[in-house]
């Protein structure tokens, strides 16, 4: 039986999306179209070719620790250059060595990231790279292997910096236990304007996500099939600070 008979949720979507053929092989990440994205009006999926081509090596099981890390990297660059494609700009006076002109700046509220340990650091330094002037804050939290309910066990946001605009980083959003914790710790601490960022993100997570802080956009590099039985990602990409960190 095609797994996506099962319980798809992505199916589901495609479904109500008038998408009947041809069907996407069992093990196919979906396409969703524009009518199921309103399903999800908090997901924003990143389709970009590298993004897609990063995150198929990213998947495969022989791709090394030293790549793996590399990829997220990367593939985090690309997505903060999608990400904060609406940040506002304002007119700068500068001198060119030839003659003085005005250009543009980036305006308004700075950045900060906020990886939820321990996958989260791999997307920091590719994002930053971007954007130097981000500061940083963690979120410990860990899944507990049973109840797959996330354990918080660090929180350091740089003081009095709750004005700032907050990018969650996390690779992986499957049950959203660890997403919907680390907003509600931020919001605790006063954040206001959060944005989650992920690779990979599993339909329960994001509909998590959207019962729970309807206005946090989240972006993501894939929506996955649905979770298995553990609460991993289908098709996925494993355990994601395992994979990061050689760990097991
Ligand atoms: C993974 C992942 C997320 C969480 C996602 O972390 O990096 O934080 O699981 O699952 P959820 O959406 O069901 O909460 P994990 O708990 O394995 O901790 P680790 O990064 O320290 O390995
Ligand atoms: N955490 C991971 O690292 N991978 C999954 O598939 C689910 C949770």
């Amino acid at each position: 039986m095609p797994q996506w008979s099962v319980a798809a949720p992505w199916r589901i979507l495609q479904v109500a999306a008038g998408v009947t053929a041809p069907l996407l092989s069992a093990h196919s990440p979906p396409h969703i179209g524009p009518m199921a994205q309103a399903s999800f009006p908090n997901l924003t999926v990143l389709t970009h070719p590298l993004i897609a081509h990063k995150l198929s090596i990213l998947r495969d099981r022989d791709t090394s620790t030293r790549d793996f890390k590399q990829l997220v990297s990367e593939i985090s660059t690309l997505m903060a250059y999608e990400v904060t494609k609406d940040l506002a700009t304002e007119p700068v006076e500068i001198e060119t060595p030839l003659e003085r002109m005005t250009g543009r700046q980036v305006s308004g509220k700075k950045l900060t990231l906020v990886p939820i340990l321990r996958a989260g650091l791999g997307m920091v330094e590719g994002i930053a790279q971007l954007i130097p002037s981000a500061r940083v804050g963690h979120i410990g939290l860990y899944r507990d292997h049973d109840t797959l309910r996330p354990v918080d066990y660090y929180f350091k946001i740089p003081a009095a910096e709750v004005e700032r605009d907050f990018f969650v980083l996390d690779p992986m959003l499957a049950t959203g236990g660890s997403a919907v914790a680390a907003v509600a710790a931020l919001r605790e601490a006063g954040a206001r304007t959060v944005r989650f960022l992920c690779l990979v993100a599993a339909p329960e997570g994001v509909k998590r996500m959207l019962e729970a802080h309807p206005d946090v956009p989240i972006y993501t590099a894939s929506l996955d099939r649905q979770l298995n039985e553990h609460g991993y990602i289908l098709p996925g990409l494993g355990d994601a600070g395992d994979r990061l960190f050689g760990t097991r």
